[in-house]
């Protein structure tokens, strides 16, 4: 089950200069939601529309070839590396971490169940990627390197640098420790995966990359790590269906997107937080901010992405929450049943501390997350929950799918192409012209004058 929440947004909870009057804005773009639910449904199998993600549910194919090369390299690595970054990596990290037992890569083969540590290596720090490369035994070790246009300068160097150890230490086997994600049809990394022999998956066609992690992109790592899939594709075919309806009270994505847009629009609004209430989702709001931030910051319109966790951001954050400007809509992500529960002991009696025993950690998280959201409501602050049941592969993917719907209906409501990145593609020539890159010389010249003055 996976409940939305909104009344805490209201004018009749948080009064008039804050709050919306929900019922009356919902009636007013009745109609303007309803004609973008239908256009999206409609838009998505026409190629270049760049909503091929909305079918990822249904990719049955996919999920057979996934499971079959998982099962062909059970039990043959110890470590998994995933070198991407941006959508080809935040997505993965946001599932391993909440689906694998907490400290997955510190747990002994027999206790993970003979599958293989995970670790993604989504930056370019020279002393991390050393770091890893220290301690990991690579001739036990899979790569997976994702990148959907191939090229990308940060994945690929890592790969360069992995690739060629990898041949130093196997010889001609070395290619069995490689898998790639890319294009079907475009890229380098398509090219050398041909030339040299890797088994290859593809990102589909009109899939961008914060969009892909449902697709082999995420699909591979998690098969491979024994994350059951089958319940992945599940959770989105069934909340896909869900937000197909066009009646904005009954679709949660339409109402998150509405809200949002009116909160900035209206109430000024600019900052969008999401809040889980539990550690292991701590990298959903990391890929949230990706999704939010690319998508929508465009032609001066979006609103910015804020990540913040319970309860340990009450400790950094919630200051400036409840009273610092009152520009931001915080959206939580609740959990009803944790999957182990930690009692306190009763000891210390005596103490001010006494009042913990014979309570529980999840009693004290529940309370925690309780009282920020009054503390809130006393400030004024708008806010809305996502409930889950509980955090499983299902209940992850409903979650995801439904932000990602959430995203494109808000890009349909500022009027801007949510699946394009114009702005970023701009410092990516930069950082060709800046490294040499044949055919960027023209701009690099120009570009080292422009940087005496930054
Ligand atoms: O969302 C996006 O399209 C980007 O964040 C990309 O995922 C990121 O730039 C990596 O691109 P690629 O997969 O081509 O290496």
């Amino acid at each position: 089950m996976l409940e939305f929440s909104y009344k805490n947004s209201d004018i009749s909870i948080i009064g008039e200069e804050n709050g919306l009057n929900i019922e009356t804005e919902f009636n007013e773009y009745a109609s303007q939601i309803s004609d973008i639910i239908k256009n999206l449904n409609q838009r998505k199998d026409k190629p270049g529309e760049r909503l091929q993600w909305m079918n990822l549910g249904y990719n049955e194919e996919t999920l057979w070839y996934v499971k079959e090369f998982a099962s062909l390299v059970e039990g043959r690595f110890d470590n998994i590396i995933v070198l991407g970054i941006g959508g080809s990596a935040l997505g993965g990290i946001a599932v391993t971490e909440a689906l694998l037992k907490p400290y997955w890569n510190l747990l002994t083969k027999e206790q993970r169940n003979n599958f293989p540590r995970i670790f993604f290596l989504d930056n370019i720090d020279p002393d991390s990627v050393n770091g890893l490369l220290d301690v990991l035994d690579l001739k036990k070790t899979l790569v997976n390197v994702i990148t959907k246009s191939g090229d990308t300068a940060e994945t690929m160097s890592q790969f360069m640098v992995i690739r060629d150890l990898l041949q130093k230490e196997l010889g001609d086997e070395y290619r069995k420790n490689i898998v790639a994600t890319t294009d079907k049809k475009m890229g380098i990394l398509r090219q050398l995966a041909d030339q040299e022999g890797y088994k290859i998956f593809y990102v589909p066609d009109d899939v961008g990359g914060r969009f892909s992690v449902f697709s082999s992109v995420g699909l591979v790592p998690f098969a491979l790590v024994g994350l059951d899939i089958e319940k992945i594709m599940n959770g989105i075919k069934d909340m896909d269906l869900e937000l197909k309806n066009t009646d904005i009270h009954q679709n949660i994505a339409a109402l998150g997107a509405l809200l949002n847009y009116l909160m900035d629009i209206k109430k000024g609004k600019k900052i969008s937080v999401l809040m889980p209430y539990s550690n292991r989702l701590k990298y959903i709001p990391h890929w949230f901010t990706q999704l939010w931030a690319e998508s929508l910051g465009k032609d001066g319109r979006g609103l910015t992405p804020l990540k913040a966790i319970g309860a340990s951001d009450q400790h950094t954050l919630l200051q400036l929450f409840n009273d610092g400007p009152n520009d931001k809509l915080i959206t939580f992500i609740r959990v009803n049943e944790f999957e182990t529960t930690l009692e306190i002991p009763k000891i210390f009696e005596y103490t001010g501390i006494g009042y913990l025993g014979g309570k529980t950690v999840n009693d004290l998280m529940n309370a925690e997350a309780n009282s920020t959201l009054v503390s809130l409501v006393d400030h004024n602050r708008p806010t809305m929950t996502i409930t889950i049941d509980r955090i499983d592969e299902y209940h992850i993917a409903q979650v995801m799918y439904l932000l990602e719907v959430q995203t494109a209906i808000a890009g349909e409501l500022y009027n801007i192409n949510a699946f394009n990145q114009p702005a970023v593609e701009q410092s990516i020539n930069y950082i060709y012209a800046l490294m040499g890159r044949a055919g960027y010389d023209g701009s690099a010249e120009e570009l080292r004058q422009k940087m005496l003055f930054v």
